[in-house]
């Protein structure tokens, strides 16, 4: 089990008490039968009918209603500065979606016509990803269990759910701006945290600002930061230096889970990549392994909506799972990645379910993934459905981006 998660749960060790110990063997997983996700072998079928009733099972039972941020304004532009050492430039935006104020910064390479952009959020505050000791510290609520001091344990990054200025560039790893750009690709990062604070209070004052009581429990947190991500593309569809035709949505861990959510309702955008997304994301609800619908609800109540919980100890009655989520998002690429230390997210469920979507890719493409067995560790395999499992612990490595942009290479170039 990773570092985080161990810590996770025993900060939580009195509200899970009653959820059952994650399993990690194999040989106890047994044999799952997965709902089918197409009724016919008809594009158009699938199009205008069965993909509709998938989606909406989603909505339902997992990620809530969809929410839409109704005003995407522009509050202010800083000027582009140019990054001496690359040929790019970083902008910072902020926006107001309603009433959240959300900070957008672009790294983006000096090009003639529009460039296709990764779009992602990030943990820690775009300070923390992005250099340039004039972009603003978030003063957005802060999580100290995942933006703590982890980087040196001698330097405080958050106090009293707040950054402090030395979280400044500590997730920087993360996102390799210079090799993005360089490549030919722009790099739109936000905070999560400016659109919705990933706490079970903050997202009932989210709600209690936005809709009436008796829907709270009709929508979810992950459907909340994948409406951000939507009113976000609103606004670089405005841009000139945005290709709005060539976006990818990039997530690691619950911003994967996002990621894949924000593909599966907006399609436009044409490039998902998941990174150890897991449990909610894209490993197997159904797969004993790792960690369960009881351990993440229990945890992170407000990440779904209130039926999710209703299946703890019956999965295999839920009426969808994650390889449908997979499948809304053909015909477009996706990225699937996994990493050997990450036993907690189910490695080979994260396989699975993109193994399964290739039902409804067949649709459209001949152009697929050939393995049925999880690849060998550090032996990518590149086609619509791509994947790697990546030696090393859950996190964003250089490794997965050049992954990333080899695909963004063949399919927006
Ligand atoms: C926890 C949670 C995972 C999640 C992860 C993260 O470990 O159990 O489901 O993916 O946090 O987002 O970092």
């Amino acid at each position: 089990m990773r570092l985080l998660s161990l810590a996770v749960l025993l900060a939580s060790s009195v509200s899970l008490a009653h959820a059952a110990e994650p399993n990690y063997d194999e040989s106890k997983v047994g044999d799952i039968t997965l709902p089918a996700i197409t009724t016919s072998d008809s594009v158009d079928q699938w199009e205008n009918e069965r993909r509709a009733e998938v989606l909406k099972l989603f909505q339902s039972e997992m990620y809530g209603k969809p929410y839409k941020f109704d005003k995407v304004e522009v509050v202010s532009i800083s000027d582009k500065r140019p990054l001496p050492d690359a040929d790019a430039y970083i902008q910072e935006v902020i926006l107001m979606l309603d009433n959240q104020r959300v900070s957008v910064v672009l790294q983006m390479p000096n090009a003639d016509a529009p460039v296709p952009v990764f779009v992602g959020y990030n943990f820690c505050g775009n300070h923390s990803v992005i250099t340039g000791d004039w972009i603003e510290v978030s003063k957005s609520w802060a999580n100290p269990m995942v933006c703590g001091n982890q980087v040196d344990p001698t330097r405080m990054t958050t106090k009293d759910n707040k950054f402090l200025p030395t979280s400044r560039s500590i997730r920087e790893f993360r996102w390799p701006a210079q090799e993005i750009t360089a490549r030919g690709y722009g790099l739109v990062t936000i905070y999560y945290g400016d659109v919705l604070p990933d706490d079970p209070a903050a997202f009932q004052e989210f709600m209690k600002v936005n809709l009436p009581e008796e829907d709270y429990k009709d929508y979810s947190a992950i459907g909340i930061w994948a409406a951000g991500l939507s009113a976000v593309a609103d606004y670089l569809e405005t841009r000139r230096d945005v290709d709005e035709d060539r976006m990818a949505v990039m997530g690691h861990s619950r911003l994967g889970k996002t990621a894949l959510w924000t593909g599966a309702t907006d399609e436009r955008f044409k490039y998902i990549i998941s990174n150890n997304a897991g449990m909610g994301g894209n490993s197997l609800s159904r797969r004993n392994y790792g960690e369960t619908v009881d351990i993440i609800t229990t945890q992170f109540p407000h990440w779904f909506t209130g039926s999710f919980r209703g299946y703890v100890g019956k999965e295999n009655t839920l009426p969808i799972d994650q390889h449908m989520l997979m499948g809304l998002l053909a015909p477009r690429p996706v990225y699937v990645a996994s990493a050997v230390d990450d036993q907690w997210a189910d490695p080979k469920g994260e396989f699975l379910s993109l193994h399964n979507a290739k039902e409804v890719y067949a649709l459209y493409t001949k152009d697929l993934f050939p393995e049925s067995e999880q690849p060998a560790v550090d032996s990518p395999v590149h086609s619509v459905l791509s994947y790697h499992y990546r030696t090393g612990p859950h996190n964003v490595r250089f490794y997965d981006w050049q992954n990333y942009l080899d695909i963004a290479d063949k399919y927006f170039k």
